[in-house]
């Protein structure tokens, strides 16, 4: 259950924001954080910066101890990976994927087993970024990797332009909400197989085959004059008098010629999305939903994700909400809303864009607009009541388990031992001490998002 009221905007750190909202309430998420682009946006973008343009570049002193420990606890390997990024990268980079990767893991807790969460970046720091996506989602809950097409008219004399965003999809569980998108046919894919009109103003259309593929005796009889087909028709007499009548059976000029189906293009539902996406313009300086915000995202963009990945009432997040883009993407399509962000400018943008979308006379945009909270504290779980795991927990388990893996039970220091949940996060395992324990590394990789049963099968296998 939500803790947060439908249509609320916080203007805070999201990480304070999120560790404040119930777990499992949230069906989806789509963030678009800094890149770490080493730019300046005119919008701050940190804590320490809030109110002054600000510099989306990261250093180890934004760093708090305190995540470093929770990403060691819960994602070991995922800190090696972030370590060494530190070394073969940059500092900065190390430092904004923990920055980051704290961040996610609220995410991960906050989303429903049937919830989906988008993360909007681009070549800058993907790569980084996908693994503590795997680390944190599950490798197994990775979808794929969105290229959106994000600007035509960018050019360089010295490389191939880079116009790509990257978005990562993943799924919380194998249980999750899909409903296929479906976009324009390609013009010469439709120029080629929708060649005919019978200018009746129901436009272009195909022909389909009328025969049974397979033998249907009860589908075989004489039509206006054409003899049955061996295998017989593909429609009852039926069916065939009502295609007839509604004039969508082509006649040929001879008896032996067989009538086809007429298929018109506007029936279809359109080309089924993949992950290309090159359809979507980006917000110029002429389109009516443009705010000034340095990096606002289209509405088709957040559009077209939110109705692949919800369905009307549901609940969606947007932790970097900037003009919150994805709010009034969620509104006009009838889901439940949150943004949240950093920056006061971001909030004073959501009210003068809700008041010019308004003027707009898009949606029912003006109810909206009056019942929008705006909140600077940061909310309060109502579901805390869950047991949490203990502080001391890798300890505690160390003694328990007799300084052993709890896999192969091979004695070791307690630094080479990692904390593991049996029953994987990813598959809803609670983060409670009841569902920990130590494994070695071996041992914790062997298992990866699998249960013990796996793990003592791979070791027994192994001897
Ligand atoms: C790339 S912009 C998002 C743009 C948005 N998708 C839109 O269409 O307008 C990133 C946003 O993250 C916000 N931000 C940065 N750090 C934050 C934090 N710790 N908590 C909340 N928001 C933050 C910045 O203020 C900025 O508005
Ligand atoms: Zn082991």
């Amino acid at each position: 259950m939500s803790n947060v009221a439908n249509r609320t905007i916080f203007i805070r750190d999201n990480l304070e924001v999120m560790r404040g909202v119930n777990s499992a309430s949230v069906d989806l998420i789509y963030l678009d954080p800094p890149f770490n682009s080493k730019r300046m946006f005119e919008a701050p973008i940190g804590s320490r910066a809030a109110g002054a343009a600000f510099k989306d570049a990261w250093t180890l002193d934004d760093v708090k101890e305190e995540w470093v420990t929770q990403i060691e606890d819960d994602h070991p390997a995922l800190a090696h990976i972030i370590t060494a990024a530190g070394k073969a990268h940059s500092e900065g980079m190390q430092a904004y994927l923990t920055w980051m990767t704290v961040r996610l893991m609220e995410m991960q807790r906050v989303l429903k087993p049937t919830g989906s969460v988008y993360l909007h970046c681009d070549p800058t720091a993907a790569h980084y970024l996908k693994a503590a996506m795997d680390a944190v989602f599950g490798s197994d809950n990775f979808r794929s990797e969105i290229t959106w097409k994000r600007t035509t008219t960018h050019s360089d004399s010295k490389n191939w332009a880079n116009v790509n965003d990257i978005i990562f999809y993943y799924a919380m569980s194998d249980n999750y909400l899909w409903n296929p998108q479906h976009g324009k046919y390609d013009p010469e894919y439709v120029h080629t197989k929708y060649r005919y009109d019978d200018d009746d103003g129901r436009g272009p259309y195909t022909l389909d085959n009328m025969t049974s593929p397979n033998l249907r005796p009860n589908m075989m009889y004489e039509w206006q004059g054409h003899a049955s087909p061996p295998r017989g028709w593909r429609y009852s007499m039926e069916t065939m008098t009502r295609l007839d009548s509604e004039g969508r059976i082509r006649y040929p000029d001879s008896k032996r010629k067989r009538p086809r189906l007429k298929r018109y293009l506007n029936e279809m539902p359109g080309r089924i999305l993949d992950n290309l996406w090159t359809d979507i313009a980006p917000v110029n300086s002429q389109a009516k939903e443009r705010t000034n915000y340095p990096t606002q995202k289209p509405l088709a963009l957040l559009e077209r994700i939110i109705k692949a990945s919800s369905d009307a009432g549901d609940l969606v997040l947007d932790p970097f909400c900037g003009c919150a883009t994805a709010c009034i993407a969620a509104e006009r399509l009838g889901r439940q809303w949150i943004g949240v962000d950093i920056s006061e400018k971001a909030y004073e943008l959501v009210i003068e864009r809700m008041r010019r979308e308004v003027s707009l006379g898009d949606a029912d945009l003006p109810a909206l607009f009056g019942s929008v909270s705006h909140r600077t504290d940061a909310p309060k779980r109502t579901d805390a009541a869950a047991p949490r795991r203990s502080r001391n927990i890798k300890e505690r388990l160390y003694i328990a388990q007799s300084r052993r893996c709890a896999g192969c039970r091979i004695e070791l220091p307690a630094r080479l031992l990692e904390l593991d949940h049996i029953t994987p996060r990813s598959k809803g395992g609670p983060d409670v001490d009841a569902n920990l324990q130590l494994l070695c590394g071996w041992c914790n990789r062997t298992k990866g998002a699998r249960s013990n049963d796996y793990l003592r099968e791979r070791l027994s296998r192994a001897v």
